[in-house]
């Protein structure tokens, strides 16, 4: 099973949701998967033109020349694609948005109804398999994940690919600001290393797994809290810098 992962956060390998791509990528890895995680935030992918340059005039290839070329034929031959992304306003980071938007040379132009849906058909040399969202927020609800979940899903049903879960970690800050080697800060990142296992062995990620990396790591009121000292400490250190 091939699997690529693409991580859109600014942050890169410093980041917060590098920390579950890492350990769920490991996890597959172990399990005989072969895996590649790109930070696309080290590419250039510029914003789709939409001029359907590439279902008119040159089927099935973009007309810009940047680094979109290669990562589709990364996709294209890939089993899974997991999208990794912090929750930004809402949605994915906007250089996850470019990729997303650059999918579409790997779609026909012609409409077809598929369940009495307007759809498109993927082109013969594109794989099928599954899509995984990866995300952390700063909020400290699950529910900050909504829009991105209902977007990923509606993504995967055009794409004709399974949804085969969400990793998604709210209150995402508490890795950055807890003891390192917290006891629930570990059980998070090993639920997030079996979520890869159970990947390859199952072809699906547990409920039980998911919630696991979803679970409640610090109280509402204490969780605002020792972030606002944070930001105090921060502000004040960059203030008495100057
Ligand atoms: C521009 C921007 C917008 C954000 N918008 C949201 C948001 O709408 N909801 C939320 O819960 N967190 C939001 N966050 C917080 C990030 O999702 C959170 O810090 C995340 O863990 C960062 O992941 P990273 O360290 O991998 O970049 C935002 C952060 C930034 C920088």
């Amino acid at each position: 099973m091939k699997i690529i992962a693409l991580n859109g956060s600014p942050l890169r390998s410093l980041g917060n949701t590098a920390q579950l791509v890492k350990e769920f990528l490991n996890g597959a890895r172990e399990a005989g998967s072969d895996v590649e995680e790109i930070n696309i935030t080290n590419l250039k992918i510029n914003p789709c033109l939409g001029k359907l340059v590439c279902w008119i005039n040159t089927p099935g290839k973009c007309c810009q020349n940047d680094d979109m070329a290669s990562l589709l034929k990364k996709l294209k031959g890939s089993d899974v694609w997991v999208f990794a992304s912090p929750v930004y306003w809402d949605g994915v980071t906007g250089p996850m948005k470019n990729v997303l938007d650059r999918l579409l040379p790997l779609l026909e132009p012609y409409l077809e109804l598929i369940d009495g849906h307007c759809r498109h058909a993927l082109r013969p040399d594109v794989k099928a398999g599954k899509i995984v969202l990866i995300s952390t927020c700063g909020f400290w609800e699950l529910d900050n994940f909504e829009p991105m979940l209902t977007h990923l899903k509606a993504i995967c049903v055009n794409a004709h690919r399974e949804f085969a879960g969400a990793l998604l970690r709210p209150h995402g800050a508490h890795f950055k600001y807890m003891v390192k080697n917290d006891k629930t800060a570990k059980d998070i990142l090993a639920a997030a290393h079996t979520a890869g296992s159970e990947l390859v062995n199952d072809g699906m990620i547990s409920q039980d797994t998911l919630s696991r990396v979803s679970q409640e790591v610090i109280a509402k009121e204490e969780y605002i809290e020792m972030l606002n000292l944070n930001f105090d400490k921060l502000i004040l250190k960059y203030r008495d810098a100057k």
